[in-house]
């Protein structure tokens, strides 16, 4: 009987001997030592032996399932460390190696164009306004002193969502919002989107941005107007820029004028930016009309102001020299970085 449990010992050995995982020594586990293994069953045979032979076969066999658990209990701790230190080498992190590039995006050539003329006009004590591009007409025309029978209210212009909402035609509208809703002093400066049918072209969009100006005091005057603005073509386009105003006409202020620049390409001798003729109109300005400033319901023996409104396309087309306004809507990211 003995004889069987040195065979049986040295079966274990050769079986745990060849264990490659864990779960292969765990099963050899069960197979010899397990409630139904092949010790356990030694061990129940033993009720029908001789009782000097089951003393001597008990012990015997007694010692040879701790000497299997202990071969098992081993091999399974080499097996862990050996799977733990797999694991260890396989997730080896080499501190060295260059990261991913994570690719930054640049910002849009219109969101840089409106940053920047912010930032100048806020650098002069302006605050920043907002307005919705849903509006009402009478924000957009009425208030702005345009009658039932100005041109730009026509439905051929404007985007009408009925007869009393539409979407904005200028930022103009702001300024109403901003008499409205604040006294003077007023300093103001009111980027945004505007909508007009228009057909896309290569200088037509019917979606684009102005930035709106306002500012209302006491003893506002031109000066204070051609102060500003010349200032602010300076910082945007170079200190050398001069400035020109030529009389325009828009039904919310009066007088009103449009603002040339020296051309920031040729500095005024004429090219291809200005046409030749050494000049590029840049924007709309005006001292604000008395009856815009009577729908804020201020005095206007005593406050006077001034506006203005630029296209923001137009700046930035005439700056990066784009011919077609639909490259900045396009966002072909190939035309985007390259003003980053
Ligand atoms: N709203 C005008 C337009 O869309 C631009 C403009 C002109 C705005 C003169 C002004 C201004 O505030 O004073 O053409």
């Amino acid at each position: 009987m003995n004889d069987k449990l040195a065979e049986l010992r040295a079966l274990a050995q050769e079986k745990i001997a060849k264990a490659e995982s864990v779960q292969q020594a765990d099963a050899l586990r069960v197979e010899f030592l397990g409630k139904k293994g092949k010790i356990t069953d030694m061990l129940k045979s033993m009720k029908d032996m001789a009782p000097e032979e089951r003393k001597s076969f008990g012990q015997v066999a007694n010692e040879t399932k701790a000497q299997i658990e202990k071969m098992i209990a081993e091999k399974m701790s080499s097996l862990k460390a050996a799977a733990r230190q797999a694991q260890l080498l396989s997730q080896t992190i080499d501190v060295t190696e260059p990261g991913t590039s994570i690719p930054l995006g640049t910002r849009h050539l219109i969101t840089q164009t409106i940053d920047e003329v912010t930032r100048i006009f806020m650098s002069m004590g302006f605050s920043l306004a907002e307005g919705p591009e849903v509006e009402t007409v009478f924000n957009n025309f009425d208030a702005l002193n345009a009658g039932p029978n100005h041109p730009a209210r026509d439905m051929t212009d404007t985007f009408y969502i009925d007869d009393k909402i539409l979407l904005r035609t200028q930022t103009s509208p702001v300024q109403v919002r901003t008499l409205m809703a604040q006294k003077p002093p007023i300093a103001v400066i009111a980027p945004g989107r505007c909508f007009r049918c228009d057909t896309p072209d290569a200088t037509h969009s019917p979606m684009f941005h102005q930035i709106e100006g306002l500012v209302v005091d006491e003893g506002i005057t031109m000066a204070d107007l051609k102060g500003v603005l010349d200032s602010f073509a300076k910082q945007m386009f170079g200190s050398s820029t001069k400035t020109n105003f030529r009389p325009h006409h828009f039904p919310f202020t009066e007088p009103s004028a449009e603002m040339d620049v020296s051309c920031f390409k040729c500095g005024g001798k004429g090219c291809r930016v200005c046409k030749g003729s050494g000049w590029i109109e840049i924007l709309g300005c005006g001292l604000v009309h008395p009856n815009v400033l009577k729908v804020g319901g201020l005095d206007t023996e005593k406050y006077t102001g001034f506006a203005f409104g630029m296209g923001v396309e137009r700046i930035a087309m005439l700056k990066y020299e784009l011919d077609d306004i639909r490259l900045l809507y396009e966002n072909d990211i190939r035309f985007i970085e390259q003003f980053k």
